[in-house]
């Protein structure tokens, strides 16, 4: 079969710009822990708000001494607006959501998760800083999306 030369270099280009992002999907997730989240946990998004671990959100010492921060990412705000963690210790992030899709990103960290109704969602984070990180929504969710943020204030540990 003939294919012309310059035909020929193009499907060179092509394979090798393939295996090109290839290795980059592969390198970032072996030598970068670069994982797709893998959490699936449901539950009913009408009745979270009335009981359950999310009808009152907050900071929670489990009884083996961990830390969980259970959340609520609704209609322009995260209950609770502001959470206080201590730094040095690893906090794992509870959130759902009673409406629609939401984000939650916590600025300047790893932890980024897409919050959808009947879903939990779940990162894990240790801040080795005392300070306020900035809390927003980055999925587009409504008229007051622009305004839904919320802060983690860091203690220093005592
Ligand atoms: Cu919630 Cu955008």
């Amino acid at each position: 079969m003939h294919v012309d030369r310059f035909e020929r270099y193009w499907m060179w280009a092509a394979t090798g710009m393939l295996a090109l992002f290839l290795g980059a999907i592969v390198l970032t997730a072996v030598a970068g822990s670069a994982h797709p989240p893998s959490h699936v946990e449901t539950l009913d998004p009408e009745t979270l708000s009335v009981a359950g671990e999310f009808a009152s959100p907050g900071l929670t010492e489990e009884a083996d001494g961990s830390l969980t921060v259970h959340l609520r990412a609704e209609f322009y705000v995260f209950r609770p607006e502001i959470v206080r963690v201590p730094a040095g210790r690893p906090v794992r992030f509870r959130i759902t959501s009673p409406d629609v899709l939401h984000g939650f990103q916590i600025v300047g960290t790893n932890v980024n998760l897409t919050v959808a109704p009947g879903y939990v969602s779940e990162a894990t984070h240790t801040f080795r800083e005392p300070g306020e990180y900035l809390v927003v929504c980055n999925e587009y969710c409504g008229l007051g999306h622009h305004n839904m943020q919320g802060a983690i204030v860091v203690e220093a540990a005592r």
